[in-house]
């Protein structure tokens, strides 16, 4: 089996200082290519000069569906990749409740991450209200619809519920198994699924060793180089 993801989200957190501060920590630890960061936009060129020299994986939060031309304000897959990145987050719940996105743009921006040469880590989840009504499958099977088509080993899934991100409040080991096992059902068996919300230090161990968990996508708590690794150490 592959190792397992561990892949940082520093959503719009950061700065030049903070940048140099954690990664240099991150490549000290000698970590593979099983680890990734993905940065705000303008520390990507930063990030990558100073991962040079390691497996740790680049990537952004972010795409535009379009490859080129006259999108004030977008970021294209080319620029992306040229920067050195590796990866990109598509579909973040963060993105579809506060710049409503829908699963159709997704769906463009996985294909222009895919035709970019980069591998989109999509993101599905159902909200609280969702998974109280008993609709948490149908939004998720839903949402994968995004991926029909793709082979299954150009993509990463993750699963975030939405009450779980950024809450402190983290998925239970049967809920978790229970929706990787759905994903896997709904796409493929081989699909590598990872799970975040609320993932730490101190929860990384019991999330990691659950069921069908194929690594973890870390919000928060990657902003502390100590954090992180601590993260990183439990991966599989
Ligand atoms: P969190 O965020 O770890 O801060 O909950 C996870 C994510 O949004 O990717």
């Amino acid at each position: 089996m592959a190792r397992q993801l561990v892949i940082g989200n520093w959503k719009m957190h950061g700065s030049v200082g903070q940048i140099r501060t954690v990664l240099p920590e991150l490549v000290r630890a000698e970590l593979g290519a099983n680890v990734g960061v993905c940065v705000p936009f303008p520390y990507l060129a930063l990030a990558k000069s100073l991962l040079a020299d390691t497996p740790v994986q680049l990537g952004a939060q972010d795409v535009c569906e379009f490859h080129i031309g006259a999108y004030t304000g977008e970021v294209s897959p080319a620029m992306l990749a040229d920067v050195g990145c590796e990866m990109v987050i598509i579909g973040h719940s963060e993105r579809r409740r506060y710049f409503n996105e829908t699963s159709e743009m997704a769906a463009r921006k996985v294909n222009a991450a895919l035709d970019g040469g980069l591998l989109p880590v999509y993101c599905v989840g159902e909200t609280l209200e969702q998974r109280q009504k008993g609709v948490a499958r149908e939004i998720i099977s839903e949402e994968l619809q995004v991926l029909a088509g793709v082979p299954t080993s150009l993509y990463t899934v993750a699963y975030e519920p939405a009450w779980a991100v950024g809450t402190g409040i983290v998925a239970t080991p049967d809920q978790i198994a229970e929706m990787h096992d759905f994903i896997k059902q709904t796409l493929d068996a081989r699909t590598r699924v990872l799970y975040g919300g609320s993932v730490k230090a101190d929860n990384a161990a019991t999330v990691l060793a659950t069921d069908g968990v194929d690594g973890v996508l870390v919000g928060g708590a990657a902003l502390s180089a100590t954090e992180f690794l601590n993260i990183c150490r439990h991966a599989r």
